[in-house]
């Protein structure tokens, strides 16, 4: 059984990815009013693998025998003042998250919930990722500038993202 904390603790950070989706899906917008095609593929494909992320611990949630419970979803932003910007926030956003993932392992070792735990370790891997991802654009556009042509270079660098969907426990 999953304590009452733990599974709250859970059902927030389904909020949180879902929430992470709205931003990226809501980025992706922004960029295609801007034409930048590739900058919102690649914010699509985050957007979806943030369901991904929330279907994750739906399916844990469900295989522990615990009740998922859907909040309400925050209005995200909806514009930015520029690529850099849209990306400065992205990284501010997932460092957020990384936080949200420590709170839920320190959580899960008071509750000595070891199932938990596990599950929390991929978590930790894939918040890795996502810095590493955003940083590694963030530098890009550092680099280049925000001139015309690096921005369309990158942007045909970032059309190339594909959605891989991630495999879960039960659909
Ligand atoms: Fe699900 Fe981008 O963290």
């Amino acid at each position: 059984m999953i304590s009452d904390r733990m599974l709250e603790a859970l059902n927030k950070q389904i909020n949180e990815e879902m929430f992470s989706a709205y931003l990226y899906l809501s980025m992706s917008a922004y960029f295609e009013l801007q034409n930048l095609k590739g900058f919102a593929n690649w914010m699509m494909v985050q957007y979806k693998e943030e369901v991904d992320h929330a279907m994750k611990f739906y399916h844990y949630i469900n295989s522990r025998g615990g009740k998922v419970k859907l909040f309400a979803l925050a209005e995200p932003p909806s514009e930015w003042s520029s690529p850099l910007n849209a990306f400065e926030e992205t990284l501010k956003h997932e460092q957020h998250i990384t936080k949200c993932i420590n709170d839920l392992v320190d959580l899960a070792e008071q509750e000595k919930d070891r199932a938990t735990f596990n599950l929390l370790q991929w978590y930790i891997d894939e918040q890795i990722e996502e810095e590493e991802n955003d940083n590694e654009i963030l530098g890009k556009l550092r680099l280049l500038g925000e001139g015309g042509n690096s921005i369309f270079m990158l942007d045909r660098e970032l059309a190339q993202r594909k959605y891989i969907p991630l495999a879960q426990g039960k659909e």
